[in-house]
């Protein structure tokens, strides 16, 4: 049983290694232009938001731009170009390899959190479902005092991002497919269209979730994501390869001679000075290794921090600017006194319901045959189609939690009487708790909505991937040293806040309704994880706390919003206090939407681009 609870595992959590070539083993390559002493804007980070912005702004060819990446070039090694090997650059030289804080939420348990360290950030590294929220999940963000942000303001922006390719006519004739094409963006840098190849019990899961009545939305990108539906991925439809944010942002524009790229820097700090009325970027410090020396180089309008929900704040705690108590525990002195830095850090929990099935095609046949493997690799080579075309998740489930649970007027009471702050981490600083006490108004005010999922389900092949979407808990991010080269202490925070807790349970109740209907009957699932046994509330909380990992989604650690409620970044994502610094990644996301993040940080850097432009309507 564990041989095959492991298999079971390894189909969805990791990547058919058996086809992955070794990575590239080279040098990293600069930008072979010389570097100038001053540029206009420096970007630090060249992951999704930093290589968007980077390219819009460099559109007006007066205006200089420098982007200073940690990571690399790839060298479009397959693992970070095939589809159906997606995520198969986790664990290499091109992931920071972090992983967050032991917790005892976790049972004393730490998981691992794999981070793009490339040109493209995690775009390089991630699972490539292309997906929205809801339009509640946006409006969200100007209910909390976010002007400007809200589903109708991002819209244009989700649009201006896409270069969206209709499902092949084969697939719409198999599973019938359907899309809004008014909600897609045709000429976008960023491709996205759906795989030309499903594994074959997609077809079941699709029949179980009519058979339950939950409605199939006719497309997840017009507001409207709640129930099934079909996922599209940021591949390119032609050649069939990951589109990335280098691809789409970066090697389309590398003859621009003022885009300049530096790789294989960590940026140090960012250099302020303090006037009489002010504190003002001045300049960026960095360096290649810990023991090399610094380099610095101006900037002359702005820096723009795009390091990601993780090093973004640790950069500023290390500039001198965040919540005293940090700042004195890694012997910073203060520029800006700044509490919610690294506060209101969460993440999306990950939990796995296995089930063991019998089907004549699933992925293991690509894992554990390898005439079956060399097969596909050739009809991907010379058809572009077949098992490798594929991400996996082609369609997903993202259900409100009336729709999941019989419990929901219960659970939404029990929201209602409990104070949440008594369940964020010793020492969040007053601003913070105010800014939280927000939030969970609003998370209670949709926890029953039938317009917010508050669970995603995944399918793979008998494997239920449970996506908690709208965590009540938070963690914080904080630097361990004044050094950059030291991994900031990490912590999501993960079932801190018993809430969380319940709404899985309750998901891992509705796996097993799934599980038994007649569309998966012909499939003979028989639940390994957690086992059919596992049923009271207080042995699913025992699972829950003993195997609930991530799903990669990282944000909120630099949240916009009222600075007098933690925010640390205003409207126009400029940080407070500091003149010429803003934040543009996931790190601003002031609460998560019931998606996958990459095309929400797209929309979000494509509107900063607008905003530093000036021309945001
Ligand atoms: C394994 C995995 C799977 C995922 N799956 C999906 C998915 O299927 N769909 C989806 O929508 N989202 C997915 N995501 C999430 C998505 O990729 C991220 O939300 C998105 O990339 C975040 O963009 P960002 O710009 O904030 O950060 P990133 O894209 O991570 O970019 C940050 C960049 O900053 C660089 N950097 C960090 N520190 C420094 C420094 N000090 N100096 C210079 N550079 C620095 C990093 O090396 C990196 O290149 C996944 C993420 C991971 C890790
Ligand atoms: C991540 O870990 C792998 C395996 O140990 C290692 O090869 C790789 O170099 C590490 N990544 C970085 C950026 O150090
Ligand atoms: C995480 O936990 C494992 C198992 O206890 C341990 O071996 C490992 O060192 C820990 N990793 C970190 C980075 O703390
Ligand atoms: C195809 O999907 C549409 C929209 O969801 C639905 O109305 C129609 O009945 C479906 N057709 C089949 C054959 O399932
Ligand atoms: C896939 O694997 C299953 C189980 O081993 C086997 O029965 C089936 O024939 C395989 N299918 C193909 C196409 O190889
Ligand atoms: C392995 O794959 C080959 C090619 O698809 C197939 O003919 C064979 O039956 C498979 N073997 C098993 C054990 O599934
Ligand atoms: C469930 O059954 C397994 C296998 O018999 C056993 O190891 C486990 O302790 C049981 N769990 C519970 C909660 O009863």
């Amino acid at each position: 049983m564990t041989v095959s609870k492991l298999a079971a595992i390894a189909a969805v959590l990791s990547v058919p290694g058996a086809l992955a070539s070794p990575y590239f083993a080279g040098q990293y390559r600069a930008n072979a232009q010389q570097l100038l002493t001053a540029y206009d804007y420096v970007v630090v980070g060249g992951g999704a938001a930093g290589l968007t912005v980077a390219n819009r702004l460099s559109e007006d060819s007066d205006v200089t731009v420098l982007v200073i990446e940690a990571g690399v070039l790839d060298a479009n090694e397959d693992i970070v170009t095939i589809p159906g090997l997606a995520g198969g650059a986790i664990g290499t030289k091109y992931d920071w390899n972090l992983t967050y804080t032991v917790s005892e939420s976790l049972g004393g348990r730490n998981v691992s959190l794999p981070q793009g360290k490339v040109v493209g950030g995690s775009t390089k590294l991630n699972r490539m479902v292309f997906d929205r929220g809801s339009k509640s999940d946006y409006d969200r963000w100007a209910t909390l005092g976010n002007k400007g942000w809200s589903w109708d303001t991002l819209l244009p922006y989700f649009k201006k991002n896409e270069k969206f390719t209709p499902p092949s006519d084969a697939i719409v004739a198999e599973y019938n497919v359907t899309f809004d094409a008014t909600a897609h963006g045709t000429s976008g840098n960023m491709h996205s269209t759906y795989s030309p190849f499903f594994w074959p019990t997609t077809k079941n899961i699709v029949a179980a979730i009519k058979e339950l009545n939950i409605g199939i939305s006719n497309d997840q990108a017009n507001g409207n994501a709640i129930g099934g539906y079909f996922c599209p991925h940021n591949q390119d439809p032609v050649s069939v390869t990951r589109s990335s944010a280098r691809e789409a942002y970066y090697n389309k524009v590398t003859t621009r001679k003022n885009l300049h790229l530096i790789t294989g820097r960590q940026v140090t700090r960012i250099i302020t000075k303090k006037t009489s009325s002010a504190v003002k970027v001045t300049g960026v410090e960095f360096a290649a290794s810990e023991k090399a020396a610094r380099e610095t180089v101006s900037v002359k309008k702005e820096a723009i921090l795009a390091a990601g929900a993780i090093h973004t704040p640790q950069i500023l705690q290390l500039s001198g600017i965040g919540d005293s108590a940090t700042l004195s525990s890694i012997k910073v002195s203060k520029v800006v006194d700044l509490p919610g830095v690294g506060q209101n850090f969460h993440d999306h929990v990950l939990l796995a319901v296995v089930n063991v099935i019998s089907a004549p095609l699933t992925g293991n046949n690509l894992t554990s045959n390898a005439t079956f493997a060399a097969e596909a690799r050739a009809q991907y080579d010379n058809q572009k189609t077949g098992p490798l075309s594929s991400p996996t998740g082609d369609f997903l489930a993202f259900l409100p939690l009336s729709i999941y649970s019989k419990e929901s007027t219960s659970i939404h009471a029990k929201a209602v009487d409990q104070d949440g702050a008594t369940f964020l981490p010793a020492g969040t600083p007053a601003e913070v708790i105010k800014g939280y006490k927000s939030q969970q108004k609003v998370l209670n005010d949709k926890l029953s909505s039938k317009d917010s999922a508050a669970l995603e389900f995944i399918w793979a092949d008998g494997v239920f991937v449970l996506g908690l979407q709208h965590p009540y808990s938070r963690g914080s991010v904080k630097a361990s040293s004044a050094s950059v080269f030291d991994a900031p202490i990490a912590d999501a925070g993960f079932l801190r806040n018993p809430l969380d807790v319940t709404l899985l349970a309750e998901g891992v109740r509705f796996a097993r309704t799934i599980a038994a209907t007649s569309a998966i009957a012909p499939l003979q699932p028989f639940e390994v994880v957690p086992g059919v046994n596992v049923t009271s509330d207080a042995d699913l909380e025992q699972f829950i706390r003993s195997s609930a990992s991530t799903l990669f989604h990282p944000a909120g650690s630099c949240k916009m919003g009222k600075r007098e409620e933690g925010g640390v970044v205003d409207g126009q994502l400029k940080v407070y206090g500091v003149q010429g610094l803003r934040v543009v990644d996931a790190s601003v996301i002031p609460l998560l939407p019931a998606s996958h993040t990459m095309t929400t940080v797209y929309a979000i850097a494509e509107r900063a681009a607008d905003i530093i432009k000036g021309v945001c309507k």
